[in-house]
This record gives C-alpha cells, sequence and structure tokens, in this order.
C-alpha cells in the first residue's frame, strides 16, 4: 500500500463492529439456550475464525452482511468436530475456545497460522488443567490438543499477566464448572467485556474492585457460580475502540483535521488511549454517550490538535510550552491498558517535543509479531532517533519523519500505526504486507483514504 502524507483529516465515519465484543457474543451465543441476533458484528479474519470454529463444533450460524444468527446449543451442548479447528491468526479465538472446550469431553485440536503457532499458551493451559481438563501442546505453544472434562473443578485464579483472553477463558470454563470459579487480577482490571456481555446474556457475576489509591493499585475479582444455563438475545455490537484509534490518533497529529465518529465503544476499560493523547495536548470532545447492551456508546469529535503545529508551538504560553515538553512516559498498568496502542503511541511519541518513554510492555513481544522489534525498525527508517529495550522503546521527539519503505512484519496492527505515520512523513511511504489489516478492520485503508485530503 502507498501512502502520501495528508493535508487534513476531515469527515463523519463509522468504524466495524469491536472484535473483543464480537468473539465473546459468539461465543457466549454458542452456549445460550435458543437464537441470538450479533448486529454490526466484526468484519475481521479473526471473528470469521471463531464463527467458522463454533460452525464445526456443530453450532449453526447464519451471516448475512454485519448480522450473524447464532442457534445455541446450551452450555455443555457442542460436537465433536470432524478435524482440527483453525483459529488462523486469532489469539483470542484460540484462548478463549480453550476455555469452552476444556468443559467438553471430546478431544478437539487447536490450531492456527505460522504466527499463532509461536504464542505462549501456558497462561491458559495451567489453569485449564487445574480445572480438570488436560491439554497438550508443543512446550507451550500450539497446536492443543484440548481433552475436556464434563465436571471441571471450580478454581480461584490470580492472574499471573493481565491478560483479558485468559480472564475470559477462565470465567467461560466457570460457566460449566461445579461451583465458584473466580479470577483475581491485582494489576487493575482488563477489559471486561466478557463481564458485561454475560450480565447481558442474564448471567449473574460477582464483581468486586476494592478502593485503591490508585487504578494501578486496584485488586478485581470477577466470579462466576457454575454450571449456569441462560437463553439466546440480542445483541448490538459498537464500533471497534482499537480500530478507530488509528484514525482518532491521524485527526489529532494533522493540524486543521476535524473527525467525527459515531456508534463507537467508549467502554472505560479500552479508551485510555483518549486520556493520553489529551495530556499530549490533543483535542478530543465525547459529543454523546448511551448505553447498549451493557456497553457505553458515543460519538467522538477530533480536531487536529495545535500543539502538533510547529508553527503554533513557538506561540504557547510557558506553562503549555512546559507540559508539552516533558517526555511522556507510559508503564506499568498503564501499559497493559494500553496494550494494542502501544505501536500507535510511538508513532505519536515521534511528534512530541519531549518524546516517549514506553517501559513494561514486554507482552508486545508476543504479540502477532514482535511489535516492539517492527515498531523499531519501521520507525528508524522514519527517521527516528529510537532506543530499543526488552519490554519497550525510547523516542526522541519531535522529529519529521521520512517516507520510507515499511513492512506490517504481517501484523495489522503495525500495518495500521504506520500508515497513520506515512500521513506525517515528507514524501510517500509504501507498507509491504498490508494486506494483514483485514485481520481486525479489513475496511481500514478505503476507511483511511475517505477521511485524507491531500
Ligand atoms: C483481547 C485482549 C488483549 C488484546 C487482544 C484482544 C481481548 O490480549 O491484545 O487484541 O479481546 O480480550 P491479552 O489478553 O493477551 O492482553
Amino acid at each position: 500500500m502507498k501512502i502520501s502524507p495528508a493535508q487534513r483529516v476531515k469527515g463523519k465515519l463509522r468504524v466495524p463492529g469491536d472484535k473483543s465484543i464480537s468473539h465473546r457474543a459468539a461465543l457466549i451465543a454458542a452456549l445460550a439456550r435458543g437464537d441470538s441476533q450479533l448486529r454490526n458484528f466484526s468484519s475481521s479474519s479473526d471473528c470469521a475464525a471463531t464463527l467458522d470454529c463454533l460452525g464445526k463444533l456443530g453450532v449453526r450460524v447464519e451471516r448475512l452482511g454485519n448480522d450473524v444468527r447464532v442457534r445455541g446449543v446450551g452450555t455443555g451442548g457442542l460436537s465433536a468436530p470432524a478435524g482440527p479447528l483453525d483459529c488462523g491468526n486469532s489469539g483470542s479465538t484460540m484462548r478463549m475456545l480453550a476455555g469452552v472446550l476444556a468443559a467438553h469431553e471430546f478431544s478437539s485440536i487447536l490450531t492456527g497460522d505460522d504466527s499463532l503457532r509461536l504464542r505462549p499458551m501456558r497462561r491458559i493451559i495451567e489453569p485449564l488443567e487445574l480445572m480438570g481438563a488436560q491439554v497438550a501442546s508443543e512446550n507451550g505453544y500450539p497446536p492443543l490438543r484440548i481433552t475436556g472434562r464434563k465436571e471441571l473443578r471450580a478454581l480461584s485464579y490470580e492472574l499471573p499477566i493481565a491478560s483479558a483472553q485468559v480472564k475470559t477463558c477462565l470465567l467461560l470454563a466457570g460457566l460449566h464448572a461445579h461451583g465458584r470459579t473466580e479470577v483475581v487480577e491485582r494489576t487493575g482490571s482488563t477489559r471486561d467485556h466478557t463481564e458485561r456481555m454475560l450480565r447481558w446474556f442474564g448471567v449473574s457475576l460477582e464483581l468486586e474492585s476494592e478502593p485503591a489509591r490508585a487504578r494501578a493499585d486496584a485488586v478485581s475479582r470477577c466470579a462466576v457460580n457454575g454450571p449456569v444455563s441462560f437463553d439466546g438475545r440480542e445483541v448490538r455490537i459498537p464500533g471497534d475502540f482499537s480500530s478507530a484509534a488509528f484514525l482518532i490518533a491521524a485527526a489529532a497529529l494533522v493540524p486543521g483535521s476535524d473527525l467525527e465518529i459515531e456508534n463507537l465503544g467508549l467502554n472505560p476499560s479500552r479508551i485510555q488511549l483518549l486520556d493520553t493523547l489529551r495530556a499530549v495536548g490533543a483535542d478530543i470532545e465525547v459529543v454523546e454517550t448511551r448505553e447498549e447492551c451493557n456497553e457505553p456508546v458515543g460519538t467522538l469529535r477530533i480536531l487536529g490538535s495545535k500543539a502538533f503545529d510547529e508553527a503554533d508551538c513557538a506561540l504557547q504560553d510557558d506553562a503549555a510550552a512546559d507540559r508539552l515538553c516533558r517526555s511522556t512516559t507510559i508503564s506499568g498498568s498503564a501499559s497493559a491498558a494500553l496494550i494494542d496502542e502501544l505501536p500507535l503511541l510511538a508513532v505519536v511519541g515521534t511528534q512530541l517535543p519531549g518524546g516517549i518513554v514506553i517501559r513494561d510492555a514486554g507482552e508486545l513481544r508476543f504479540k502477532e509479531t514482535d511489535r516492539i522489534t517492527a515498531t523499531v525498525t519501521n520507525l528508524r527508517a522514519m527517521g527516528a532517533e529510537v532506543e530499543e529495550y526488552e519490554d519497550g522503546l525510547v523516542i526522541n521527539g519531535p522529529v519529521k519523519l521520512k517516507g520510507a519503505v515499511l513492512d506490517s512484519f504481517g501484523d495489522h496492527r503495525i500495518a495500521m500505526a504506520f500508515a497513520v505515520a506515512a500521513l506525517l512523513g515528507e514524501g510517500a511511504s509504501e507498507i509491504r504486507n498490508s494486506a494483514c489489516v483485514s485481520v481486525s478492520f479489513p475496511e481500514f485503508f478505503e476507511c483511511l483514504e475517505s477521511v485524507v485530503e491531500r
């Protein structure tokens, strides 16, 4: 994909349905009794992999455009698949579905593409084995052979790493277990879509967040008393904030921009990017919010900030200049909350007078590619000064990026983060291997082009 610099980002748009919520809606609807209608289902290939696996497990799934009808089989009602279940590139599909398969008394094999087969699975294998399932793997990596057990043992489990996929895996297993399955998070709660979706389907959960001095110290507990059965229902899925993030950053960074994004998921556990961008001077307004299917949804308006305009920067008063010149640091629980947005924030960091420091983000090395090395390689190609650490990176800003030949390394979020960087560059850039955006946001390049003015 060739991308040339932008003059402005202007217009009004919607992004496709949320990928995280769509996975959960499909899995939970499959375990419900009777039909569920899932509206505005994600167009991503990751969520298509979840639907495909459910089909192979005996769930009737009909897709009509963005709407998906799932005929639920009830908890424990899946049937043995005839062959391996291919999760494609989707870690969410593999980790969440594993929790469901752990409670079914047949053997199944979960596999995926070259990238997924390099992603660590011990984080789900250990607790699922404690619950009584057998999970064979290649030294903690896929393919996984899961031999489930009908009467899973309930478990109280403290997550050793902040991961909403692992939390979801255990809660879905817990729906089938006998007794109280509890997941404890010590570094603040990860995204809570599973909790919200289960409650939408009428499953009662015990949720507790201890008051803490700061979000980073918060202990969250979530428990389900199994076994549970519940009925299907309609789910309306909001736009995906993690997809919108690229458009938000593009509009915030290009002076003179004015972008509105409607029907966007604004779950507090997903939108820390807004605070981070506002702290460095971005002008972002939540125009309207409402609650839909237990999720906050609304419209955002982003104005291209003067804070990023060099000419205007010189006119800032001392206090504003001081605030902008301090380097921005993302570490601790903020790195976990911003995990999908960190490559994008690295790009943003190149435009900040104080640059950006990203640490405690070692998990980035275990995503669809090693996102630290991929980000560093591409930023250097564009002329940025970057130091790489095992758990993050440090960028000196501001820098005028140059157009360059960049690589997605097969990772959708790297491709999209560098499409934003390309808008800021001097001269055109080329992103190799850009088709991987379909993993989360197949319409990304058309969406971007529809609002970029040159
Ligand atoms: C996701 C959780 C995150 C995130 C991924 C989607 C989810 O992964 O990176 O894109 O939907 O629960 P981890 O749970 O591994 O941090």
